[in-house]
């Protein structure tokens, strides 16, 4: 006998549905059944359309059958991809439906024999006010007692006042008792929904979510760039603009705060929310960005041994942060590692799940520094590695954020390029997916060497190469014009950033494999985190050497898998608990000294050699 669970895997959130069944059931049978919307199967399972594609994570599944040898390549068959129609779960199984236009989305079924999938316990929960039992001279227990019942008390319970003055009051009525983490914190009418903010504070972007605390799901966002951002574009210029000065620190929080301030105030009108009913805001980030909303010192990260304030998982007044339309609230930090592997990591390393997937298996972050854990059985090691802004475009001819007009794909054949932008408008530059695509279509082609030197157009007579004031330059746009004056270009400077930054990055990657003792080939998972993971081609990644080649197959996308994290961990007790051991059991290691990585940090300078 199967239990099926079916858990949305980005917005969201823990199991809800649990079935049991008598008989062997095609995965298309048991989507439907699970009523996850948005799966594409065009022919409605008869196994002619080959649409209805999934890929096995983990766990035995039926044989391939002679219709899916057919409709599916060898490649595809060995990447794990299946036809939900053709193919039936074995034992526990975990399958992956982010080929769908669905919040990507996992299915985990479990034989009676196995792991059996326990109800994930939320941090809020309610009593009933009209259910208490009446006192008696038999029983004299105080009414907050008898409301909390077997829930935890502890000696750091903190309960508002005005509940206690409040509580007698409501007692018999339909109402209800609310409790966070065991602990009371209001009275609520009964049917009156209760919410968390989630936070994902990035060194470029904010994304606040509106998270429905009943069901766990998130129902609104509210983003914007970080308002931090006119003070300093990356961690180091922020830190440097922080520490110079009290009033610059303060400067800095003050724009965060604000930032998240408005952002729940925009939320909670939208869907006419008052303050009373958000219980908590859950907030992840890298460090400094933590360190910059909590006010604390950033000066001991920026220097070395890397020392900063906290990294443990705080809870803060968020009135003594400044937060004015929530004041009364707390304000929960999510645990960092060290200075450069924040609480972005941990809440990925919990999203990817590669603590518990019993495989070896990467997560990465790629933005101005590269963060990265690696996990083998049940440890984890991690470490960060300065990639410099090249992929953000800061110091690139052309380079840009990606924003509408930014090239962010590019094609090449012997005579033309194509791309395309963001936004389909003319375009105004290249960004980070776009720089990477370019480089990886310009090794690919011959037009680039291993060393990373552009070919000159007396060696080659393709159009996009051309002379700009007398260097060679490979133009992406206007190749029928004659000069590069109005292209969008890489020039050879450009293409040597982008090997410092792959090279700092996967030098730190083979640095973690090494500590492992484990080689690339027994990688299972490489999980890219982040917006931007979400935009580069694993092909291209791996083309230019950013990735190990034998991984790109087995890389993934995960989106932000640091809001996600946030989101999880202010909902449910399981994931908060789970985020906070992972904290625990990360152990970092610094590369700045590491001899080893000097050494895979010059190897890795050079574009990968055709095999
Ligand atoms: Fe068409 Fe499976 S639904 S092949």
């Amino acid at each position: 006998m199967n239990t099926i669970t079916y858990t949305k895997h980005n917005t969201l959130l823990g199991e809800y549905q649990i079935k049991k069944l008598e008989e062997e059931r095609s995965f298309l049978d048991l989507i439907h059944d699970h009523g996850i919307e948005g799966f594409d199967a065009p022919c409605g399972g008869n196994g002619t359309c080959g649409k209805c594609r999934i890929t096995i994570v983990s766990g035995s599944v039926s044989h391939v059958t002679e219709n899916e040898k057919k409709r599916l390549s060898s490649r595809e068959l060995s990447a794990g991809i299946r036809l939900a129609c053709s193919c039936s779960p074995r034992s526990d199984v975990v399958i992956d439906l982010s080929h769908h236009d669905l919040e990507s989305a996992v299915i985990s079924a479990a034989s009676s024999g196995g792991r059996q999938v326990s109800r994930i316990k939320p941090r809020i929960t309610r009593k009933p006010l009209d259910m208490l039992p009446d006192g008696s001279l038999e029983d004299q227990r105080a009414l907050l007692s008898k409301a909390i019942g077997n829930a935890s008390a502890s000696l750091s319970m903190k309960v508002p006042s005005a509940l206690l003055s409040s509580l007698h009051s409501h007692i018999g009525t339909e109402a209800d008792l609310v409790l966070k983490d065991g602990v009371p914190k209001r009275i609520a009418h009964r049917g009156e929904k209760l919410y968390s903010i989630a936070v994902d504070i990035g060194t470029t972007t904010v994304v606040c979510y509106l998270v429905d605390l009943e069901f766990g799901e998130v129902i609104d966002n509210f983003s914007g760039l970080n308002a931090q951002k006119k003070f300093g574009a990356d961690v180091i210029s922020r830190i440097a603009y922080a520490t110079s000065s009290v009033e610059q620190q303060v400067r800095l929080q003050r724009a965060i705060v604000s930032q998240i301030d408005s952002g729940i105030r925009a939320l909670a009108e939208r869907h006419t929310i008052s303050p009373e009913q958000i219980m908590q805001i859950t907030i992840a980030g890298n460090t400094t960005m933590m360190h910059l909303l909590a006010g604390a010192d950033t000066s001991g990260i920026a220097a070395s041994p890397f020392i900063p304030v906290f990294t443990d998982f705080l809870t803060v007044p968020a009135v003594e942060l400044g937060f004015t339309f929530t004041p009364n609230l707390e304000v929960e930090l999510l645990p960092s590692v060290a200075a450069y592997v924040g609480a972005d990591i941990t809440a990925g390393i919990h999203v990817a799940g590669i603590h518990v997937d019993n495989t070896p298996s990467i997560l990465l972050d790629i933005g101005t520094n590269g963060e990265m854990a690696f996990s083998i059985s049940d440890h984890i090691i991690c470490c960060s590695t300065a990639a410099g802004p090249a992929f953000e475009g800061a110091n690139i001819t052309f380079g840009t954020g990606g924003v509408r007009g930014a090239i962010d794909t590019v094609k090449l054949d012997d005579h033309t390029v194509s791309y395309t932008t963001i936004g389909g408008i003319d375009p105004i530059g290249i960004c980070g997916s776009g720089i990477i695509d370019c480089v990886a279509e310009l090794i690919r082609t011959g037009l680039v060497d291993y060393t990373g030197r552009l070919l000159t157009p007396e060696e080659t007579d393709h159009p996009g190469i051309k002379y700009c004031d007398g260097d060679p330059v490979f133009c992406i746009t206007a190749l029928d014009e004659e000069s590069a004056d109005h292209a969008v270009y890489l020039t050879q400077k450009d293409i040597r950033e982008v090997q410092l930054a792959k090279a700092a990055i996967a030098a730190g990657l083979q640095t973690l494999l090494s500590e492992a003792g484990v080689a690339e080939a027994d990688v299972e998972h490489l999980y890219l985190a982040g917006g931007f993971g979400s935009y580069i081609r694993p092909e291209s990644a791996g083309e230019i050497g950013l990735i190990p080649k034998q991984l790109v197959a087995r890389t993934k996308a995960i989106g932000n898998s640091s809001g996600e994290g946030a989101v999880r961990f202010s909902c449910w007790e399981d994931h908060a608990h789970d985020i906070l051991t992972v904290a625990q059991h990360c152990q970092y290691i610094e590369l700045s000294g590491h001899r080893e990585f000097q050494d895979f940090y010059i190897q890795e300078m050079l574009f990968p050699m055709e095999d």
